[in-house]
């Protein structure tokens, strides 16, 4: 089986716990790994680093197809870099959280994103996973298995509270959590299935649970395929 393709989609809200579970996913069945919300982090950090007015759609565009992203690409590494500058820390801070939203919504960055993303699944002999937002839609539709996770609003600000320590309040995780993805929404629809697309909720299931049951998922797609 080694060597045939398997590319494993996964779409959901933040707060969802896509990515510790999409990593899971990878190493426990020796896939490459690809979070391509960090890709947008990046884009967005590059922009407001070197003075990019992120409301100039077409200097946005343009910073898109010249910038330099590497990003590790194993469940078990975490790095991301923005011309050579080590920026794994900083693509995860509140300024960057706040500001992606004007990047994500701009058709020609993420036209830009989309290509490379799957230029990166070919790269990995597609046997990946790939987690983000409009990949079982727009960067992976022929994917062999494809599933969105979602929780209930309730579980995912509890997450995302637990994850930043308690730092914030309950005002600020709502704007965070909900209101980004009201955002996001607008450009892709991440929340609803699409045809084919299996959907996991993990509201009531534990982190090895929630890696269980996408593991089935993939095994009932590939079997299925
Ligand atoms: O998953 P994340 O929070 O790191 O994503 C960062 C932002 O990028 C978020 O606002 C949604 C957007 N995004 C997107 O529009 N399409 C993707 N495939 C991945 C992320």
């Amino acid at each position: 089986r080694l060597g045939k393709s398997l590319v494993v989609a996964v779409d959901g809200p933040s707060g969802s716990g896509k990515s510790s579970i999409s990593k899971a996913v990878a190493r426990r069945l020796g896939l490459a790994f690809l979070d391509t919300g960090a890709m947008y982090r990046a884009l967005t950090w590059h922009c407001l680093n070197g003075r990019i007015n992120l409301e100039n759609a077409a200097a946005v565009e343009a910073a898109a197809r010249t910038v330099k992203i590497e990003q590790s690409l194993t469940p078990d590494g975490d790095f991301v870099r923005v011309n050579g500058i080590n920026v794994t820390g900083p693509i995860r801070e509140p300024d960057i959280s706040k500001a992606v939203s004007a990047v994500a919504t701009n058709l020609g960055a993420r036209r830009e994103l989309v290509r490379r993303q799957q230029e990166i699944i070919a790269q990995c002999g597609s046997r990946i996973v790939v987690e983000g937002r409009d990949i079982t839609t727009v960067v992976a539709p022929r994917a062999e298995a494809r599933l969105i996770l979602t929780a209930s609003e309730e579980a995912r600000l509890r997450r995302r509270g637990l994850q930043l320590g308690g730092s914030q309040t309950q005002a600020q995780l709502r704007e965070q959590v909900v209101g980004r993805d009201a955002k996001d929404a607008t450009v892709v629809d991440f929340q609803r299935a699409a045809d084919g697309v299996y959907t996991v909720d993990s509201s009531e299931l534990d982190f090895e649970e929630t890696v269980d049951a996408v593991i089935n998922v993939v095994r009932r797609s590939v079997n299925e395929g």
